[in-house]
Parts: C-alpha cells; sequence; structure tokens
C-alpha cells in the first residue's frame, strides 16, 4: 500500500482562512449526508507547487447541487446551478467555489462536446487531461487532507513533466494541444516525450474544434504572464500554423508583448491589443480568414480590421507638419487597441507622437456648444448646422478656440462673415 500524504497542512499555508474552514465545514456536511467530497485539479497541483490558485473546484461522489444548497444556507452565499450537468457554483463575500459531481465523459466524435455520466472519482479523475492535474484530495474529517494520486501526478510534478492519461486524450479534445503548451511554458515544464510525440501526431485534429473553443484557448494563453512563450512553443510545432499559416510567434512578437505589457501596466494589456499585435503581419485577406476561424466577435474583428487598416495610414501620421484635426481625422473611428498595436509596430517617433497625442488629448476634446445653441443664436437648422459644429471641433483641435466663451466668439463671425 502507498504512504498517505497528508496535505492539510499546506493548505491551512498556503489558502485564505476563509476558504479553509469553508472546506472543513463543506467536508462535514458532505460526510453527514453519506456523500464524499474532494478537492481536485488545478488547486491541488499549485498546493504542491507552492503556487497561489484560489480557484477551487470540488468534486462530490454523490449530488454536487445538494450539498452546494445546503452550504449556501450556512454560508449565506448565493448559488448558480446546473441541473443538466449537477454543477453548482457557490458565492460569497468575494469568494466562488465550483461544485461538480464525479462524472465520466466518452466522446461520439473528435472535437465533439463530452457525453457525460455519473460516476466515480476514479472515472472523474480519468478524463482530465494530464496527470498533474489528476490529483484530488480528502475533505470528509476522517480522510480530510489526504492526497489521491492515482494516475502519477505528483511524480510528474517532481520531474517536471505533461503528460497525458490515454494515446487518445489530443483526439478526443484537441484543445489539450493547446493546454498542454500553456502548461508547459506556464511551469517551465516539458511535454514527456510520448506526449509529445502523440501532440504532435494529433494537430491535425485541432481543425475539428468549433472557433468558439479555440477563441476560448487563445485568450487563456494571452491571459498568461508570458503569452508569447506559449505562441513561440506553437509555432516550433506547427500548432500556430493551424490557426493561420503565416502567423509568426518570433522574437518581434516577444518584444511588442513585452511593450504592451509596460504600456498596460499593473493591468494585463486587453486581448484585442495581443491579438493586434499576433495578427500585425497579416493581410486584409489573411486577417478575415482568422477572424472566421477564430469567430470573433464583433468588437475583436473590427479590432483586427482597424489594425490592419491603419498600417496603411502609418506614412501619413509619420509627416511632422500633420496639424492635431488631421491627426485626429486619420484616427477617430479606429478602435483603440489598433491604434496602440500600430504606434508599438511603428518605427517612426513622429508617427508615435502623433499617436500618443490622439490617444491622450484629442480624442477626449468636446464642444461647449451644440446644434441648439447655435440655433439659439440665431443660425438657421439644417445641414449647415453639423458643418458648423465640424469646424468648430476643428478649431478646438487645432487650438484656434480654447473656451466656451471662444467658441461663441467664433461662431458670430463666422455667421457676420456670411451675413456681409
Ligand atoms: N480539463 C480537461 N480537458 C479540458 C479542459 C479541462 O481535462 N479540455 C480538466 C483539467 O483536468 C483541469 C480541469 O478540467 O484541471 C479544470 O479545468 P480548468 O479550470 O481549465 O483547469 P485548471 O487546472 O484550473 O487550469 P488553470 O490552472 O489554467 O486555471
Amino acid at each position: 500500500m502507498s504512504k498517505i500524504i497528508d496535505l492539510s497542512h499546506r493548505i491551512e499555508k498556503q489558502l485564505p482562512t476563509e476558504l479553509v474552514s469553508f472546506m472543513r465545514v463543506a467536508g462535514e456536511v458532505a460526510a453527514s449526508q453519506g456523500q464524499s467530497l474532494y478537492l481536485v485539479g488545478g488547486v491541488v497541483r499549485d498546493l504542491l507547487l507552492g503556487r497561489t490558485n484560489l480557484d477551487l473546484d470540488l468534486v462530490v461522489e454523490g449530488n454536487a447541487i445538494n450539498l452546494a444548497q445546503q452550504l449556501a444556507q450556512i454560508n449565506q452565499g448565493k448559488i448558480t446551478t446546473h441541473p443538466r450537468f449537477n454543477t453548482a457554483k457557490l458565492q460569497w463575500n468575494k469568494w466562488s467555489v465550483d461544485f461538480a459531481t464525479a462524472r465520466s465523459e466518452t466522446y461520439d466524435k473528435p472535437g465533439a462536446l463530452p457525453r457525460v455520466k455519473h460516476g466515480s472519482l476514479a472515472r472523474d479523475l480519468f478524463r482530465r487531461d494530464f496527470t498533474i492535474n489528476t490529483m484530488a484530495i480528502e475533505l470528509v474529517p476522517s480522510r480530510y487532507g489526504e492526497l489521491i494520486d492515482r494516475y502519477g501526478g505528483r511524480n510528474d510534478l517532481e520531474h517536471e513533466l505533461i503528460r497525458v492519461l490515454h494515446k487518445k486524450s489530443f483526439i478526443d479534445d484537441a484543445t489539450r494541444i493547446w493546454r498542454g503548451l500553456r502548461y508547459e511554458q506556464r511551469l517551465d515544464f516539458q511535454l514527456e516525450p510520448n506526449t509529445l510525440q502523440l501532440l504532435k501526431r494529433d494537430i491535425p485534429m485541432l481543425d475539428t474544434i468549433s472557433g468558439d473553443r479555440i477563441r476560448h484557448e487563445l485568450e487563456l494563453i494571452l491571459k498568461e504572464k508570458y503569452p508569447e512563450k506559449v505562441l513561440r512553443r506553437a509555432e516550433e510545432l506547427y500548432v500556430l500554423h493551424r490557426l493561420h499559416p503565416t502567423l509568426k510567434g518570433n522574437g518581434w512578437l516577444a518584444e511588442k508583448f513585452e511593450q504592451a505589457r509596460q504600456l498596460s501596466y499593473p493591468n494585463l494589456p486587453p486581448v484585442g491589443l495581443y491579438l493586434a499585435l499576433l495578427a500585425y503581419s497579416l493581410t486584409n485577406e489573411e486577417s478575415e480568414q482568422l477572424i472566421s476561424r477564430l469567430r470573433l466577435p464583433k468588437s475583436l474583428a473590427q479590432t483586427l480590421r482597424d489594425t490592419i487598416s491603419l498600417k496603411t495610414k502609418l506614412e501619413s501620421l509619420a509627416n511632422p507638419k500633420l496639424t492635431p484635426s488631421s491627426v485626429y481625422y486619420l484616427l477617430h473611428d479606429c478602435s483603440p487597441p489598433a491604434i496602440t498595436a500600430n504606434s508599438l509596430a511603428s518605427d517612426s517617433p513622429v508617427a508615435q507622437q502623433n499617436i500618443k497625442l490622439f490617444l491622450n488629448r484629442l480624442r477626449y476634446v468636446k464642444l461647449a456648444l451644440n446644434g441648439d445653441d447655435l440655433v439659439r443664436m440665431g443660425i438657421p437648422t439644417g445641414p449647415q448646422i453639423k458643418e458648423i459644429l465640424q469646424l468648430l471641433h476643428e478649431a478646438r483641435l487645432d487650438g484656434k478656440v480654447t473656451s466656451n466663451q471662444g467658441e461663441e466668439v467664433l461662431v458670430k463671425r463666422w455667421v457676420n462673415l456670411a451675413n456681409s
């Protein structure tokens, strides 16, 4: 029999007191209902690695919704349930915990969503992607803190290896190809040689995955600390190629991603900015192919389109004699991430300066007067109102008027000129 590994001290040390107490109570309530309860997946992996992770995933051998409902009463928390999968999310104060009923999954065809059946913890762990994600911790009081490691997860953690559980893993779910690269680069681990062979073999299976699911994986990558490392590895293995054959995860991208992070600090760069940089070298047609492969939502699709079309305006923006209003008209209908991506990609300090001027000041310039004010000043309603407002806006942008009073004076002067 293998030695019992007790992780209760790690739980105490690494997780906030409120979550620790919650898990103790959850284990007691589960036991009182005759159910077994486990902490599973990423949080167990990260507890063993000493990495912060507050995303608690609990698996119940029994009925997750019943247990979550009872705990919601004790904690006065809000509960969201999905009866179809028998899962629940419990939220209270700043905490959120996911409950799932132990299940097994089968796949009707590659890339399809799994068919789900309730089952034991062992089956639930076996359906998972990599051994390092298959560990669980007992939460019922009699065994609280005991590690369950059926598939050699701890050994792989020690040897810093990403390993699938069976030969068909990437065929069942090719998003695991991207997930594998994400974990490998995040943790600075290696794909275990056999897993690497299977991954290479199954790369064509990526084409069986829907745009929404691939986009989701890409978004997860772009939330990593260094997404460029994953993209570099994905290029090396021809995984990036499957998103679009011309995409590159090269040194240029790494440099621009780093600059994007510095610019966005302390926040992470928006996904749109990272995507715009990734797609920067694409032509119009190629970016349309990427948009449709990833089924990008409207705003992200617009960011990519703006990014590509703005490339052709960079030369004009590099003219030092450009007036602020001309800068404004070149940029005003582009999305901000597209503008920032072009600024980062441009070699021209003048273009960068003009873009900075637009982003920091020009896009916020507003008029004091509106159409009603002009009518009150005696200007007849009609298209000239819009024209005058546009001229005024231009004057404001170029600093020809700087105050509300100045706007009125200018309008009166134009009206007088027109009438003389
Ligand atoms: N999982 C899987 N195959 C997938 C997605 C998820 O097997 N395509 C499993 C993994 O075992 C994972 C668990 O479901 O541990 C939960 O998924 P997720 O929340 O994405 O994983 P975490 O390990 O929490 O990942 P991260 O550290 O990135 O939050």
